[in-house]
């Protein structure tokens, strides 16, 4: 993530406003905050800047996101493992929990933790010990506060049966709800500039601003992906765009058009590949997680995957690097994707959308 210098968050809009005052009132105690809000709204901009604001500033701030990896690896990346513990353990290695001691520990998508990690952290949260894997004996006491987000409903999940109500209410002392992009339109054009400004370490030469049109699509737009998806559409009109003004029809069709985003019910049946391509571009779920498994347990067709690729070659107009972005997958999966594509018989030649 990137956070030069001193940029806190950007945005004179109510909400942001309000949002700015309340972090700089929580970063004043060294009380548990949980931060919520839809996928790409700032969560973790905002733990930093909790963390920054804080007294344990000039300690680490160590993010750690409980989604990305499987049960047990999850469980040595915060507690540490000793050496010998699994295949692969060389050597003892210190947790996140003790890399962070004396700062904050920021653990994201807090609500995909599963029970078992849940039981571990709340335990750890009760005694501030640490247990290695591996390690016979508990070690080591740690002073950390801990910070967690989440953009799930934990409260359901609770109802659930799959979140811990004890770790729920030990982990909610604060709550920051942090507001969707479309509740603070105003700060869409501060953001943009910021985006271009940030962005032009890249490539410099263009597009250097947007003109009225562009500007007005953008703020119409719903952004269902928020801040994380206007950031990558200007970073991607870096790329395409070829004029320095950035023009309304420059822009990805899904955000040019007039139409709402929540498309009524009088156009054709939603297909199998315009729900592929709303979890992947709406809700940021990646490539490998959401199609390659369903097409590899043949759930779902090769014309399916076909039609996904099409849409995806439309939005990033025949750009398969922006393609690889657009569905959440790491810029160097770049090749991983082309060969899958090619080897299935779904690469589409990018002629056509350019
Ligand atoms: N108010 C803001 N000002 C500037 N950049 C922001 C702001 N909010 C979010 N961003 C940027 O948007 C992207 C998504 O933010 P992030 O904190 O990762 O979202 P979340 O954790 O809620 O998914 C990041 O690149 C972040 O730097
Ligand atoms: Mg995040």
């Amino acid at each position: 993530m990137r956070m030069q210098g001193s940029v806190g968050l950007i945005g004179l809009s109510p909400a942001t406003t309000e949002l700015r005052q309340e972090i700089e009132h929580v970063a004043g105690s060294d009380a548990k905050v949980l931060i919520t809000g839809e996928s790409g709204v700032g969560k973790e901009i905002v733990a930093r800047l909790i963390h920054a604001y804080g007294t344990r500033v000039h300690a680490p701030f160590v993010p750690v996101n409980c989604a990305g990896l499987p049960e047990t690896l999850l469980e040595s990346e915060l507690f540490g493992h000793v050496k010998g513990s699994f295949t692969g353990a060389y050597r003892d290695k210190p947790g996140k929990f003790e890399l962070a001691n004396g700062g904050t520990v920021f653990l994201d998508e807090i609500g995909e933790m599963t029970l078992r990690m849940q039981g571990m952290l709340l335990r750890f949260l009760e005694t501030g010990e640490l247990q290695k894997v591996g390690a016979d004996r508990v070690g080591s006491k740690v002073n950390v506060r801990i910070i967690a987000a989440t953009n799930r409903n934990l409260g359901e999940l609770v109802a659930l049966g799959q979140f811990r109500e004890d770790l729920f209410y030990r982990l909610n002392v604060i709550h920051i709800s942090v507001p969707p992009l479309r509740e603070r339109k105003e700060d869409i054009p501060l953001l943009v500039d910021h985006f271009l400004k940030g962005s032009a370490a890249v490539d410099r030469t263009r597009p250097i601003a947007l003109d009225e049109t562009a500007m007005k699509a953008l703020i119409q737009y719903r952004w269902p992906g928020n801040i994380r998806e206007l950031e990558n559409v200007i970073e991607r009109l870096l790329v395409t765009c070829r004029r320095d003004v950035v023009r309304r029809e420059d822009l990805p069709p899904g955000i040019a058009s007039d139409e709402p985003a929540y498309r009524p019910l009088r156009e054709r049946r939603r297909t199998v590949a315009d729900d592929l391509y709303k979890r992947l571009v709406e809700e940021r779920e990646s490539f490998w997680t959401v199609v390659y498994p369903l097409y590899m347990q043949r759930e779902i067709t090769r014309s399916n995957v076909r039609e996904l690729v099409r849409k995806g070659l439309e939005e990033a107009r025949g750009n398969y690097k922006v393609v690889t972005r657009l569905f959440n997958m790491d810029r160097r999966d770049y090749k991983r994707f082309l060969n899958f594509l090619r080897k299935h018989d779904c690469q589409l030649p990018f002629k056509d959308y350019r």
